[in-house]
């Protein structure tokens, strides 16, 4: 690290927390970093191409090692002497497991709490003073909080104790869900592998664009993609934010915005399906919105690309009909389980033994 980077940390370390989570992303992104490389994962804007390279490359061969027990036994003692604290106090049913699966590929012992009522929170503790409780007994915090912001003040407040361990988001309120994007960039990845890749590819996300926090953080990581075009399906009320169209509007990324999903399916190579994310109305106002255009059925597969994928983050309701699960588009069950491959990948970059996979 140059001297002026260190004083640019040192400086952001002075800021109160008011003040550093106003400060633009760019500008504090160092400080969520250690030796060159992502400390605290947060955001999708921290993951680069070379890191979404190594990262991809990380979880095929964790994949590979994973299909005999002599591999699995192997794995399990990289990360034995480390400890996890799984902190997910929103409803969380895949990226809880997937991450505690992960954990335990690596050997890692995992504490949980997986409610704010059953928690010292309930006695009035602060989630502050809940995770730096947290740093006295983990090497990391995984953790998903339904408030903005939550785990980028955590990695904030621990960056500066004499204990720092890494933070990683599954999750924080409407904001982002960085690890998601991940594993959907992973599986668009691998579905494309001898078709070109991702690159040119047309990326239609259908539904509650304003709200869902994984359209988010996947539209950042596409503009890492050359010409990759993105059509946002939403009805009126849940168009995506202009903050997002602001970034693409930044990044010369062509995108459009419609209520016809039979017209962007028919142009798609990737259907990202996603549902109403009711549990943010504030006045039940998801009631009013007709969502039913924004349910994919079978009589759409037909109008779709043969060499189409369809996605979904999950869980669903009526978004994607059963009926279409049989379909050999639809990814969105290997793109569950690509999760807990790409979080183990992640758990062993962040850990820094990721070398140690890749050089087997
Ligand atoms: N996609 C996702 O975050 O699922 P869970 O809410 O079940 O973790």
């Amino acid at each position: 690290m140059t001297k002026a980077e260190a004083k640019k940390i040192e400086s952001l370390k002075s800021l109160t927390w008011e003040d550093f989570y106003k400060t633009k992303f760019e500008n504090k992104m160092p400080y969520f970093d250690k030796n060159g490389r992502m400390f605290d994962c947060l955001f999708a804007q921290q993951f680069t191409p070379k890191l979404l390279q190594e990262l991809f490359d990380v979880a095929n061969k964790i994949r590979k090692i994973a299909k005999s027990k002599e591999g699995l036994d192997y794995l399990r003692t990289l990360l034995s002497h480390k400890r996890a604290m799984l902190y997910f106090v929103q409803p969380s049913t895949r990226t809880f497991v997937s991450f505690q699966s992960a954990c335990y590929i690596l050997g890692m012992q995992v504490s949980e709490i997986r409610s704010t009522s059953t928690s010292s929170e309930l006695k009035g503790e602060t989630p502050e003073d809940t995770i730096r409780t947290f740093s006295s007994y983990a090497d990391m915090i995984i953790m998903r909080h339904f408030e903005e912001g939550m785990a980028e003040k955590a990695a904030w407040m621990l960056n500066k104790t004499k204990r720092p361990i890494s933070i990683v988001n599954g999750g924080s309120g409407k904001d982002q869900h960085p690890t998601q994007a991940l594993l959907d960039l992973y599986t668009i990845h691998q579905s494309f592998l001898d078709k070109g890749g991702i690159n040119g590819k047309t990326i239609a996300m259908v539904g509650d664009l304003k709200r869902g926090r994984t359209v988010r953080s996947l539209t950042y990581l596409l503009k890492h993609y050359k010409g990759v075009k993105i059509i946002y399906v939403s009805p009126d009320y849940l168009k995506v934010g202009d903050d997002i169209k602001a970034f693409l509007k930044k990044h010369k990324m062509p995108f459009k915005e419609t209520a016809d999903l039979e017209k962007a399916l028919k142009e798609a190579d990737a259907i990202y399906m996603t549902r109403i994310q009711d549990e943010y109305d504030v006045s039940g106002e998801s009631k009013d919105i007709d969502y039913s255009k924004f349910h994919l059925t079978k009589k759409h597969l037909k109008l779709m690309k043969k060499t189409a994928i369809i996605m979904h983050p999950l869980p669903r309701r009526k978004e994607i009909d059963i009926e279409v699960d049989n379909d050999p588009r639809a990814k969105y069950w290997r793109q569950e389980r690509n999760g807990m491959w790409v979080r183990t990948a992640l758990i062993a970059y962040l850990m820094g033994i990721d070398d140690k996979i890749l050089n087997i």
